[in-house]
């Protein structure tokens, strides 16, 4: 009986070890978790052991996202919309003290194409574009900035576009889309300047074309990558990126991107 009770202790102390071990992996902030890449990240970097605080603009209709944190309790979810400022300043209140090892920047649009035709250009849907993929990340920087310093790993990363590379444009296509990523790359190229003060290494990283309901369109048109495949690939740039490469705009098999 007593030898069953030492192993039972034994067991107990192990269990404790091993959640432990999982905390120290670190934790990772992603927007736009409820599908597509953001969903993706969230699996793998749970599955690593790392903490996930998982934001999305309705959690209560992201049953993916829920699933998983019924599977794993270091899955948080949090309610969050990019393009809106006080959301963000609300979810950084909260984790004010609390490190945040890598701050994913994901949650993307691209607008509608009928609504960046020149000549009848929606400004209204140029503004969404550039307040989801310009504006939030900056603003997710600005507020989780501490945060991230605080942590081990200090690693700020954008979701960007190969659709950015202003070298790579030989037709008028997108122009909101590719202008917002264009735009990021610059304003954390700018802005890795005083993060890098803090010790904060900025990653830009392309996906390249992933399979998810963004490219839906081009379905059967191009070859799509899984997100599988894509969220492994930029997890193992984000794992190596050091303060020397920061705001470095890396492409997906790790080789840097023209601006
Ligand atoms: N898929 C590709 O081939 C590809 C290629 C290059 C770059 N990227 C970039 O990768 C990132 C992820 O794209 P994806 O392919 O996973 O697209 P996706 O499947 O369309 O998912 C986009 C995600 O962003 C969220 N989102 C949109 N506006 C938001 C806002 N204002 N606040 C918070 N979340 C918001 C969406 O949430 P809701 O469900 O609430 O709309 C969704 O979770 C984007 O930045 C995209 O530009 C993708």
């Amino acid at each position: 009986m007593r030898t069953y009770l030492k192993h039972m202790a034994l067991a107990a102390l192990l269990l404790a070890g091993s959640s432990a071990w999982a905390a120290d992996q670190g934790t990772v902030l992603v927007t736009g978790a409820n599908r597509g890449i953001g969903l993706e990240f969230v699996k793998q970097y749970a599955a690593k052991g790392y903490k996930v605080i998982a934001t999305a603009r309705k959690p209560g209709e992201a049953k993916d996202l829920q699933d998983l944190a019924k599977t794993d309790k270091d899955i948080v979810i949090e309610t969050l919309d990019v393009s809106d400022l006080a959301s963000i300043d609300t979810l950084a209140a909260k984790y004010k003290g609390q490190p945040i090892d890598i701050l994913i920047n994901n949650a993307g649009i691209t607008g509608s194409p009928e609504k960046q035709q020149f000549g009848t250009i929606d400004y209204a849907s140029f503004n969404d574009v550039m307040d989801t993929n310009v504006r939030g990340p900056l603003k997710m920087s600005e507020a989780f900035a501490d945060s991230v310093a605080a942590s081990k790993q200090k690693k700020i990363i954008v979701i960007t576009s190969s659709e950015g590379s202003i070298s790579d444009v030989k037709s008028n296509r997108q122009p909101f889309y590719r202008g917002s990523k264009a735009a990021v790359n610059m304003v954390f190229k700018n802005i890795s300047f005083a993060l890098k003060g803090k010790g904060i290494a900025v990653g830009l990283l392309n996906p390249g074309p992933v399979d998810t309901d963004m490219m839906a369109a081009a379905r059967g048109r191009m070859p799509l990558r899984t997100t599988e495949l894509a969220v492994r690939e930029l997890s193992a740039i984000t794992e190596k990126l050091t303060l020397e490469q920061t705001a470095t705009f890396f492409n997906f098999d790790g080789t840097t991107l023209p601006w």
